[in-house]
C-alpha cells in the first residue's frame, strides 16, 4: 500500500500536469508549499549553492541537512531528496543510506538515477517499503559533458523505453526523463502507467521539473529548456548597491531602524 501523498501523483497522471520544483531550503519551501505537487531536494544543491563541478561531490549528510531544511517548510507536499553519487551502488548500501536519509529527514522518497542497470536495487528498496523515484536520460552523476540529448538512434531510443519499463516494473512511483527528445518522452509516458516528469524532455510528459535557482535567474545556467520567470539576481544587486550607497552616505539605518 502506497503512502496518500503518492497515490495522488500517480492518480494526477492523465488528469492534469504535475508540477515540480527543486529546494534546498525553509524559505523556499514555504513557497514552494503552496503551489507544487513535489519538492525535489536535488543533488543540484551541489553545483548550485556550493559552487561544485559536478553533483558527484555531493554527500549523503549534504542531502540530508538540506532535506531537514525543506521538510520544516513543507508539510503538505511530497518531498523527494536524491541519493548522492555512490551512496546505492548495491542494495544493501542502497536500503543503508536510503533509510537513513527519510528516517532522518522524514522525507517521502528518494531518487536514483540510472535504467535497468539499477533496477534490482529500485525493486529491492520499493519491497523494503522505500518510495523511489527514477531518474533517466541525461544522468548528471554519470556525464561528464554539460548537457546531451538522449533518445537520438533507433537504439538509444529502445535502450530508453527498456530502461522507463524496468524501473516501471521495480516498481518506481514516477520517472524523471532529463533531456529525452519529445517523440520518445511521448513513447515512454504513453507506455507507463506512472507519470513521467520531464527537464528539458518536452511538453510530451506527465509532469515539469525546473531547478528553482534557473528558473528565478538566480543561478546564472540557462540552457534552452529554462525558462526564465523572474530576475531575482537583478532584484538582490539592485538591494545590495542601494544598501551600499545608503551606508556609506549614513543614510541607513535612519531612525525608523533604530530603536529609541
Ligand atoms: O538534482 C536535481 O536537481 C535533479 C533535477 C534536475 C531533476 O535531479
Amino acid at each position: 500500500m502506497k503512502n496518500k501523498k503518492i497515490q495522488k501523483i500517480i492518480h494526477l497522471k492523465d488528469k492534469r500536469k504535475i508540477a515540480c520544483l527543486t529546494s534546498y531550503t525553509t524559505p523556499i519551501s514555504r513557497i514552494l508549499d503552496r503551489y507544487c505537487d513535489i519538492i525535489l531536494v536535488g543533488d543540484s544543491v551541489g553545483t548550485v549553492h556550493y559552487g561544485m563541478k559536478s553533483t558527484r561531490e555531493v554527500t549523503l549528510d549534504m542531502i540530508i541537512r538540506h532535506s531537514k531544511s525543506v521538510k520544516l517548510g513543507a508539510t503538505k507536499t511530497l518531498v523527494v531528496a536524491d541519493m548522492p553519487y555512490k551512496t546505492y551502488q548495491n542494495k544493501f548500501q542502497a536500503f543503508k543510506n536510503a533509510s537513513l536519509l527519510l528516517r532522518q529527514t522524514k522525507c517521502d522518497a528518494i531518487k536514483l538515477e540510472g535504467g535497468k542497470k539499477i533496477s534490482k536495487i529500485v525493486n529491492y528498496l520499493v519491497k523494503k517499503k522505500i518510495p523511489v523515484m527514477g531518474h533517466i536520460g541525461y544522468l548528471p552523476q554519470h556525464s561528464k559533458n554539460k548537457f546531451s540529448i538522449s533518445g537520438k538512434t533507433e537504439r538509444a531510443e529502445n535502450e530508453l523505453l527498456n530502461d522507463a519499463v524496468a524501473l516501471e516494473n521495480a516498481g518506481v512511483f514516477s520517472v524523471v526523463l532529463e533531456c529525452v527528445m519529445p517523440g520518445l518522452a511521448r513513447k515512454i509516458t504513453k507506455r507507463l502507467k506512472v507519470p513521467t516528469i520531464g527537464i528539458g524532455s518536452s511538453k510530451n510528459c506527465d509532469g515539469q521539473i525546473l531547478v528553482i535557482d534557473d528558473m528565478i535567474g538566480l543561478s546564472g545556467f540557462y540552457p534552452k529548456f529554462v525558462k526564465k520567470y523572474s530576475n531575482v539576481k537583478k532584484i538582490i544587486e539592485m538591494s545590495v548597491k542601494k544598501y551600499c550607497v545608503e551606508v556609506r552616505k549614513s543614510k541607513f539605518p535612519s531612525t525608523r531602524n533604530s530603536y529609541k
